[in-house]
């Protein structure tokens, strides 16, 4: 295909990845973003529709036919974006509905887990508080207690006691913290160990696993504080070796999607394991239905060769024709965020030093919550920035990467000073 017309849907660091990398592919592709950030305006046009408002993309797609729409986040996901673009005739990346659930509904995430034999977290599912607190009364070990639907992230409670899973019942099922999505609650066995992110392109029926990358999810070094969205990513994660791969591959990835097949749901996009490394093996904490952010941003720099080919075969249901090739480079994404991030923080801070920063060599600094206001960059979330480094290994990456966030300002940013230390220590 020559100069395909791309749309993406998102406005993060994600998307600016993506729109980065499927910028560069060899078919000289004109790529859309919407609604985008600073960043993909460098690489894409902006388009001003929100990932939030499925029938201005709709329309969008009804008149601007682009060849393949990339989906970023799970919300739009969720609420069938990508069913509603193919009967418009449109090929998209991205799973349906159907598939999303996976992300959606942590209950239907357990339910096919247990029907397909994937190991996961031992769990019960509740509606009825009364019922949900007799069982955490009953169990001896840690527990873990998530409302079933999507919570932006907010809807998971890893519990010290039960107590702690006492009060998070209550807030899911009597207060109802969550709305809709906490209705429901899983109760699940705590799993204790090191967590890594798998991601693999499907079709629907192939399964190309993507480099592995570990997210460091709180927001303090050596993984204190509140939960974030992802305070930085490296790629590879040496923790996982060639025979858990495998495990990995059969067990979760090739298990899930028969399971998917039989009940006749055709997933295409990404699946996204979030996977525990126990002592009796990889469990799968959670899936998601889309790329993962930061991730994403530190496996697409080592991606060899062009993207399109690929996600259009996931698309298309043709993926058998595509290997993957990754960079033997380790890469290193370390989040600049705003001050106050996860809680309340400021916006509109003019940010200096990025193209100072971008020139040096290895470098790309994706854009996450940022604008442009009159021909400057400007702060516009609580994950501003992205800076990333390839190198020779994970140490040379990671200098690289900590060397650019030294050239880049704004009022009270915040960041993690060790990502990637984990990798190193082995
Ligand atoms: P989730 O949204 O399901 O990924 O949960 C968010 C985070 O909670 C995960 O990344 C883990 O750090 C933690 N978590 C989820 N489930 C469990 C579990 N069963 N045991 C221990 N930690 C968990
Ligand atoms: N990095 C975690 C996520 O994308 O859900």
């Amino acid at each position: 295909m020559a100069d395909p017309k791309i749309l993406i849907v998102g406005g993060g660091g994600r998307e600016h990845a993506l729109a980065w990398k499927i910028a560069r592919d060899s078919s000289r592709p004109a790529v859309f973003c919407a609604p985008g950030n600073a960043g993909t305006a460098q690489v894409a046009g902006n388009v001003p529709i929100q990932a939030s408002d499925p029938d201005g993309l709709v329309a969008w797609a009804r008149e601007n036919r682009p060849d393949l729409t990339v989906i970023g986040p799970e919300a739009p996901l969720c609420a069938g974006l990508s069913d509603r673009l193919e009967a418009e005739g449109l090929r998209v990346f991205g799973p349906g509905r159907d598939g999303a659930r996976l992300e959606g509904s942590k209950a239907f995430a357990k339910e096919i887990m247990a029907s397909a034999g994937v190991p996961s977290a031992r769990a019960a599912r509740f509606t009825r508080a009364e019922e949900a607190m007799a069982y955490v009364r009953r169990q001896p070990g840690r527990l873990v207690v998530k409302a079933d639907g999507l919570a932006a992230g907010k809807g998971v409670t890893v519990c010290d006691t039960a107590a702690e899973a006492a009060a998070a019942v209550e807030e899911a099922l009597i207060r109802r913290a969550f709305g809709e999505a906490g209705l429901e609650v899983l109760v699940e066995e705590r799993l204790e160990g090191e967590e890594v992110s798998v991601l693999a392109l499907t079709d629907g029926k192939q399964i190309e696993l993507l480099a592995s990358a570990q997210d460091h999810k709180r927001v303090g070094d050596g993984d204190t504080g509140p939960n974030t969205g992802g305070m930085g990513a490296y790629s590879p994660a040496p923790i996982l070796d060639e025979k858990q791969w495998r495990t990995v591959r059969s067990e979760v990835f090739e298990r899930t999607l028969s399971e998917l097949t039989r009940r006749g749901i055709v997933y295409r996009g990404v699946l996204y394991a979030g996977l525990m490394l126990t002592a009796d093996g990889p469990k799968v904490l959670e899936f998601n239905c889309r790329f993962g952010d930061p991730e994403t941003q530190a496996i697409l720099p080592r991606w060899e060769g062009d993207i399109l080919p690929a996600l259009l075969a996931c698309a298309e249901g043709n993926l058998e024709r595509v290997r993957l090739a990754w960079t033997p480079e380790a890469c290193v994404c370390v989040v600049m965020a705003a001050g106050g991030y996860p809680g309340r923080y400021d916006a509109d801070l003019p940010i200096s030093g990025l193209e100072e920063a971008s020139a040096l060599e290895g470098v790309v600094v994706f854009h996450a919550g940022t604008r442009l206001t009159g021909g400057r960059v400007m702060t516009a979330g609580g994950r501003v920035l992205g800076v990333t480094a390839r190198g020779a290994n994970l140490r040379e990456a990671r200098d690289r990467a900590y060397g650019a966030v030294e050239r880049i300002r704004f009022d009270r940013a915040q960041f993690r000073r060790d990502i990637g230390a984990r990798g190193l220590q082995r």
